[in-house]
């Protein structure tokens, strides 16, 4: 069985402030989507990358990695959710049916190798599928409308998810699909596996693994792409 990355690299950043998709704004002389993607390309167990770009990118074909012969390109759709579907499509053409798939976010550039591993080994031990995430270290509130606190949630029981996000792919297509057809939010791949009464298990990841969302995230994120 073979893995592969696939990279929902289609957002436009809206939060970001900038010109620029955030995948493409550049740390150390790289951009976030080449740190980002630069973790599947050296990673032995990965055998393919699928990079999901908006239908009006025109900053990919301008990287360095543009042809990388491990990489495909295929576009995205209007949400997170449908850029990975049509990832999934574009595998399922090609795969055997016990293939795997590592999504993760374009916007992650400090994901480190030893996570990846870990993911991998979770991925033998569980038949629903692994997702990196982080318990948190803050106190967790639950919200009432008018922005008061209702509640505060045991902060044992919280888990930050964060991607790669590790399944079979065919799971993930039908979770995906089953999801839009049923009408669920899906933000995340576990989301979908899990509206179907899977339980994917939480494999612990570290937290320099942020999504780059907002302005000052640049700056933590160069630090620790650089130290
Ligand atoms: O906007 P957000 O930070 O949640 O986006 C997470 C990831 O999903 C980013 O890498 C972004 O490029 C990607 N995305 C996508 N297609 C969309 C929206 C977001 O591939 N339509």
């Amino acid at each position: 069985t073979k893995i592969w990355a696939l990279i929902p690299a289609a957002g436009i950043g809206s939060r970001m402030k900038s010109e620029l998709p955030k995948q493409y704004l550049e740390i150390d002389g790289k951009t976030i989507l080449e740190h980002s993607l630069s973790r599947f390309l050296e990673h032995p167990s990965i055998d393919k990358v699928v990079v999901a770009l908006h239908a009006n990118d025109n900053y990919w074909v301008k990287l360095k990695i543009a042809n990388h012969p491990k990489i495909i390109t295929i576009e995205g759709g209007a949400t997170r959710a449908e850029s990975v579907l049509n990832g999934l499509k574009a595998i399922q053409q090609q795969h055997g049916q016990d293939d795997w798939v590592m999504v993760h976010d374009a916007a992650r550039p400090c994901l480190d190798n030893a996570s990846i591993d870990a993911l991998i080994q979770a991925g033998k031990d569980s038949a629903h599928g692994a997702i990196l995430a982080y318990p948190s270290v803050d106190t967790v509130k639950l919200a009432n409308a008018n922005q008061t606190i209702d509640k505060t949630i045991n902060r044992e029981q919280i888990w930050l998810a964060q991607t790669p996000q590790y399944f079979p792919v065919n799971a993930l297509a039908e979770a995906i699909e089953a999801g839009f057809k049923q009408g669920i939010t899906i933000t995340d791949e576990a989301s979908a596996i899990e509206a179907q009464g899977m339980h994917p298990a939480l494999v612990i990841g570290t937290r320099k693994n942020i999504k780059v969302t907002e302005p000052e995230d640049m700056m933590l994120a160069s630090v620790w792409l650089v130290t």
